[in-house]
């Protein structure tokens, strides 16, 4: 049996219908960059979020690099976050020349080691970027309550943390990215609810902020031609926001399976000694977005995999301290063990709504038939 990594094959032909008619009505209304279709679609993430403010934007990667520049990562400044991650997390801090400056991760959640965060603020620190990563929040009450003490901004990645929701020892609960000054998510294809393209979202509480970010996203522009900022061209576009309004009617539903799917795995390899899995911590509600394994064999695990035609990623190989791009920074081998130890072992399975129980069954039945 050959099991995909993800397909939205199988997602479009559930809906047709609504993503066909989606997709004309735009046509057939006329061509209209952020257009009405946009305009719901923030609509239907604030009223799911909680968020006051959603912008949307071109990606993920540009929603990060509008709100890095809002917030001021610029000229030297230092901006604390972890090198286990995407790229973007942490290159939007530089394009102003803003310093990253990196934490190491917690071994069983994979998020930035909140302890590890006040030994690093100077004088030059300004912001923290915590990673939603895979399926749980990072501390939020440690993170929030650091930048209370020392007046930092802080800027969510919830590119992949699309639902997921943080309680800790508040009264309620928060949807991941409504917490900081800014949250972003991502609609890349295979995220918890993806485009069929790119697309990103920024979300804030705060008015004077989210009339910055509308700005930034039409060059800076406070009316058409009229420059208060140097901002960007990144809109989302209005066929995709179509798409993605479609989605949220099915958001809920489709979180659900994906929790279904991740028990299913935890089910089926119960006692199978040389697989780990992330420990959820805090109270918050998880969503999965990427199940993975941790293996001292992940290497030959990866190999028997392919042989078995059985699709998986590999979040991260490589951490970002120890890219070629970031040599500047001046990180080496062994700064952060606890990230690099996770990046030689980690191994990401099948996940989405529409995948089926005996894909699970037979990608479960592979790994078992590995450790035989
Ligand atoms: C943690 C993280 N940050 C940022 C991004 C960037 O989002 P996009 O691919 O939409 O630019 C991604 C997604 O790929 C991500 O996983």
């Amino acid at each position: 049996m050959k099991v995909d990594f993800y397909t939205s094959k199988r997602e479009y032909n559930e809906n047709k219908k609504e993503f066909d008619d989606a997709v004309i009505n735009v046509m057939q209304a006329g061509i209209a960059t952020l257009g009405k279709e946009v305009v719901d679609f923030e609509k239907s993430i604030e009223e799911f979020t909680g968020a006051k403010h959603a912008i949307a934007v071109a990606s993920g990667t540009d929603a990060l690099i509008l709100a890095s520049d809002i917030l001021g990562f610029e000229n030297g400044k230092e901006v604390i976050t972890s090198p286990f991650t995407f790229l973007a997390s942490t290159s939007c801090i530089t394009r102003r020349g803003g310093k990253p400056v990196f934490v190491d991760i917690d071994e069983e959640t994979f998020n930035i080691d909140t302890n590890k965060i006040e030994e690093k603020i100077t004088k030059d620190t300004v912001g923290i970027v915590p990673i939603h990563l895979f399926s749980q929040m990072a501390d939020m009450d440690k993170i929030m309550g650091i930048a209370g003490k020392y007046n930092l901004r802080v800027l969510e990645d919830a590119a992949e943390a699309f639902g997921m929701q943080w309680k800790g020892t508040g009264a309620e609960y928060s949807h991941a990215g409504t917490i900081g000054d800014f949250g972003v998510f991502s609609f890349f294809p295979t995220k918890t609810i993806g485009a069929y393209g790119d697309g990103g979202m920024i979300v804030t509480n705060n008015d004077e902020l989210a009339s910055l970010a509308r700005m930034y996203r039409v060059h800076g522009a406070s009316k058409k031609y009229h420059y208060d900022y140097i901002g960007y061209n990144s809109r989302l576009d209005t066929m995709q926001a179509a798409i993605l309004q479609v989605k949220m009617k099915y958001i809920r539903e489709n979180i659900k399976k994906r929790e279904t799917v991740a028990n299913w795995y935890f089910d089926r390899l119960k006692g199978c000694e040389a697989i780990k899995f992330a420990t959820l911590k805090g109270n918050q509600n998880p969503v999965y977005y990427v199940f993975n394994i941790l293996t001292e064999k992940r290497d030959e695990l990866a190999e028997y995999l392919k042989k078995n035609q059985v699709q998986f990623s590999i979040y991260y190989p490589i951490p970002l301290h120890l890219q070629k791009c970031f040599s500047y920074l001046g990180y080496k081998k062994g700064d952060f063990p606890v990230t690099e130890s996770i990046c030689g072992k980690i191994l990401a399975l099948p996940i989405y709504p529409q995948i089926t129980e005996m894909e699970v069954d037979f990608v479960c039945e592979t790994i078992r038939n590995f450790f035989k």
